[in-house]
């Protein structure tokens, strides 16, 4: 053996080789990539990925940069961690450091003594045990003082591993698998809710008691205080609250992840953060949250807005993990809530919010290719569910086709956006006013087998349903059939 075993867990494999999760999962399902128990030997890394270059993480950032501007996210933050969390990690770091050393000394006075060992054996045995002690000690010293293979690339990668750890911490979710990663200042929920993972939770500083989980493995620390008591007997086995705590080291925890019937009715006063022409007929409203009640909702959700006197019903264009930003896209018509947001909306001005409504939303343990359809604005949803997914990392290769006439393909540039910034993206804009059966039929062409995919399709009733038998023709699962009339 050469070199020494090191594991390391999924996530923070696609970080260091600046692929998607999802790409390292495509990998292990077509064994070009063994794991043990969910995790890579180091070496296995090495094999798979010999020209990652591990001391320049450069490929790594740029496909982030890209897709957090392609997801229209917060400014990317590579804030470092909060001071004490910093040295907590720092002092985690050291104690494994240590653990190895002490292990290495021990390894060494077991070699000294051994020679003392061989030393007696070769003086009190005859010629012939003296020569074979003399050959074992000359092939053990030649052995120990041989660099390992590849000795220069284990340790930048170790060295790279280290300073992830130190910036982030890994969080794996029982019972679901979800896995994210904690940085900067980020409590537990708030990583959780910018990877767009729906934990579960109501007040978010410490007051509901609904955030609360239970520690499996590792450290986590109270960042934030909380008022909620939670009683020494869940302490002891250890329950502990996501909006107050973060992770010192990578951390598994239990706690419940929603769906789309456990998230409550929420009434919320937002504001206009901007209105943004996307062209004549339509226009995507931009609303702030407060900072003190976020909106929860899924992916493909619609909510109630009004304004005055002047109310609709829309769905949410944004992803839930972008925080306090909610999108809606307002078609330009004579009702009175779309008059209001083509009229002089301004900044600021209040606009209720009441949901979150609707089923149609992803399932988050699927693996498979997922096609995105939307017929118009039907693009809203669609584009909801995609940055879900994509925050998510959880489809294996994404197809979106985009049907659009009448009010055209509005954020074409986005989509393109996302074609460029992921290598398992397809983006396919088409015209629709050959009408329904034609669309479908030109989608379907490309996929002759869809038994195993998953279809996200919005628009209007009559496309969906030759959609959907097209699909179903062509192989699909019913269960992977998810439609929504818009
Ligand atoms: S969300 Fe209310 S205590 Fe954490």
């Amino acid at each position: 053996m050469r070199s020494m075993s090191h594991y390391l867990p999924l996530s923070r494999v696609a970080r260091l080789v600046g692929q998607p999760r999802s790409e390292i999962q495509r990998m292990i399902h077509n064994d070009e990539l063994v794991t043990f128990d969910g995790m890579v030997d180091m070496n296995e890394l090495l094999r798979v990925f010999p020209d990652v270059s591990w001391e320049d993480d450069g490929e790594f950032r740029r496909v982030q940069e890209i897709k957090e501007k392609a997801f229209g996210k917060r400014v990317f933050e590579r804030a470092l961690p909060d001071k004490e969390v910093l040295a907590e990690r720092l002092f985690e770091l050291g104690k494994e450091f240590a653990a190895a050393k002490t292990l290495l000394l021990h390894y060494h006075e077991v070699l000294r003594f051994m020679g003392d060992k061989l030393n007696d054996v070769a003086e009190t045995g005859g010629a012939a045990t003296h020569d074979a002690v003399t050959g074992l000690k000359h092939w053990l010293k030649r052995e120990l003082n041989a660099a390992p293979q590849e000795a220069e690339r284990a340790e930048a990668l170790l060295a790279q591993e280290s300073v992830m750890r130190i910036m982030s911490a890994q969080v794996t979710i029982q019972p679901t698998g979800h896995e994210f990663f904690v940085e900067g200042n980020d409590t537990l929920l708030e990583a959780a809710l910018r990877a767009g993972i729906p934990l579960n939770y109501g007040c978010s500083n410490g007051n509901c008691g609904e955030c609360k989980a239970r520690l499996v493995s590792g450290q986590v620390k109270k960042v934030h205080p909380h008022d909620f008591v939670i009683k020494d007997a869940e302490k002891s086995n250890g329950a502990f609250l996501l909006c107050s705590f973060t992770a010192i080291t990578d951390v598994v925890i239990e706690a419940a992840v929603f769906g789309a019937s456990d998230i409550p009715e929420q009434g919320i006063t937002t504001k206009v953060k901007a209105v943004e022409m996307l062209g004549d007929g339509i226009a995507a409203l931009h609303l702030t949250a407060p900072r003190s009640q976020r909106l929860r909702f899924l992916a493909g959700q619609h909510v109630k807005l009004s304004i005055d006197d002047a109310e609709g019903e829309y769905y949410v264009a944004s992803c839930p993990c972008e925080d306090r930003h909610i999108e809606v896209h307002v078609r330009r018509d004579n009702r009175g809530f779309s008059r209001k947001v083509f009229g002089n909306l301004n900044r600021e001005t209040p606009v209720r919010l009441e949901g979150p409504h609707g089923e149609f939303v992803m399932k988050l343990d699927s693996r498979r290719p997922v096609l995105f359809i939307a017929w118009d604005d039907g693009f809203a949803p669609i584009k909801s569910l995609i940055q879900h997914a994509m925050s998510l990392e959880i489809a294996e290769a994404m197809y979106l086709y985009w049907a659009a006439d009448g009010v055209g393909h509005y954020q074409d540039n986005l989509c393109r956006a996302w074609t460029d910034a992921l290598d398992d993206f397809i983006y396919q804009p088409m015209p629709n006013n050959s009408g329904p059966k034609v669309v479908a039929e030109a989608i379907l062409a490309h996929h002759p087998n869809l038994q195993r995919a998953d279809i996200y399709a919005a628009g209007p009733a009559e496309f969906l349903a030759v959609l959907q038998a097209g699909a179903l023709a062509h192989g699909l699962s019913p269960l992977g059939w998810h439609g929504e009339v818009v």
